[in-house]
Parts: C-alpha cells; structure tokens; sequence
C-alpha cells in the first residue's frame, strides 16, 4: 500500500474575479498535483508486489466541487490543485482496475497546517483512515471519502 498526499500549501488565497489571478495562483494546480504522479510512478513497483494493492491519495474536502458553496472564494489555489489531484486519482484508477486507488480528505486536522480552523487531533484522523485503507477492496476503487468514512461529493 502506499499514501501520497499533494503538499499541502494551504494557502487562503480566494481566485475571484477581481483578484490579480497571478496573486493568487502563486501554486500553480499542475505543479501541486504532478508529486502525487510521479510518486505513484516510482512505487507502483511495490505497489504491484504488495498483497493488498491499495494506493490512498490524501486530498481534501476543499477539492470537491460541491464544496465550494460551503467554502466560498478562499483556498483557490490549493482547492484546485485538490481537484486536479482528484482527477489523477480517477484516471489512474480506470487505467489500472486491478489497483484499489481511493481519495480522502483526513478532516479538519490540528496540525501546522491548520492551527485554527483544525477541529479533530491527528491521532483520530489517521485511526479512521487507517481503518479504511486496510479494509477498501477493489469495488472501492475511485471512492472520494472522508476519514470518518463518509462519502464526498465531487
Ligand atoms: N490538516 C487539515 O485540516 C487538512 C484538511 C484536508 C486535507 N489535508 C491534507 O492532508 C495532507 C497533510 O496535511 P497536514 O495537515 O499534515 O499538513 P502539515 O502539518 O503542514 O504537514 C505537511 C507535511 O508535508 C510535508 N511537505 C510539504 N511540502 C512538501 C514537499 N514539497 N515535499 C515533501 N514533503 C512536503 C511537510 O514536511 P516538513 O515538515 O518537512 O516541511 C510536512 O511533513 C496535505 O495533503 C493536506 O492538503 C489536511
């Protein structure tokens, strides 16, 4: 199994219309979500050696599409490179269906990244996505879920 997650530059800059869009695309999606991909190239080997071939890619609630009504204008870049990682995570899953590869959003977590708006300890996070990843199997397979097991919306 392995577990890539897109660096987590948690910036809060909001892209709106009247927003100099370079200000705030400083982290440009492409460039946020390409480590996932190589990452995934590189350890597909032990990937494929593994007994349970399980890829987790640890995205963000922010990525979902149907989030951004709930969310507003803040975190444009970072929601966007969530949502680019997304979709490598569907198209690596429709080229390797004899891979499970599921998304998650590990909640709002205390850690550096969110000092704030964090709500649940770490420790909580990783025993639910944990409990997860060891029991997906390949009918699972392109699951958006989140760390307590709820399902996401795109
Ligand atoms: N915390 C949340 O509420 C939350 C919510 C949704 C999604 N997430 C996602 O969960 C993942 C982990 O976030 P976190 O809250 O644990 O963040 P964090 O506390 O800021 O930790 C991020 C980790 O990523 C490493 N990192 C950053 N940029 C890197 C790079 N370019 N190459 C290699 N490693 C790099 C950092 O290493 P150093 O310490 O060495 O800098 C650090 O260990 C991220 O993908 C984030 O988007 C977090």
């Amino acid at each position: 199994m392995r577990v890539s997650t897109a660096p987590g530059s948690h910036s809060s800059g909001s892209i709106t219309i009247n927003d100099p869009p370079c200000a705030a695309l400083s982290s440009p999606p492409a460039a946020l979500s390409s480590p996932p991909a190589l990452l995934s190239q590189v350890l597909l080997p032990f990937v494929e050696k593994g007994e349970r071939k399980v890829i987790l890619h640890i995205s963000s609630t922010a990525g979902s599409m149907q989030s951004v009504p709930q969310i507003g204008v803040i975190y444009g870049s970072y929601s966007m490179s969530k949502a680019a990682y997304n979709m490598l995570a569907q198209k690596q899953r429709i080229e390797r269906p004899d891979l499970t590869i599921i998304t998650m959003c590990p909640g709002p977590v205390k850690t550096d990244m969110n000092p704030i708006d964090g709500q649940i300890e770490p420790e909580e996070s990783v025993q639910g996505i944990l409990r997860i990843v060891t029991s997906v199997n390949l009918g699972d397979s392109g699951k958006y879920l989140r760390y307590n097991g709820e399902v996401i919306p795109w």
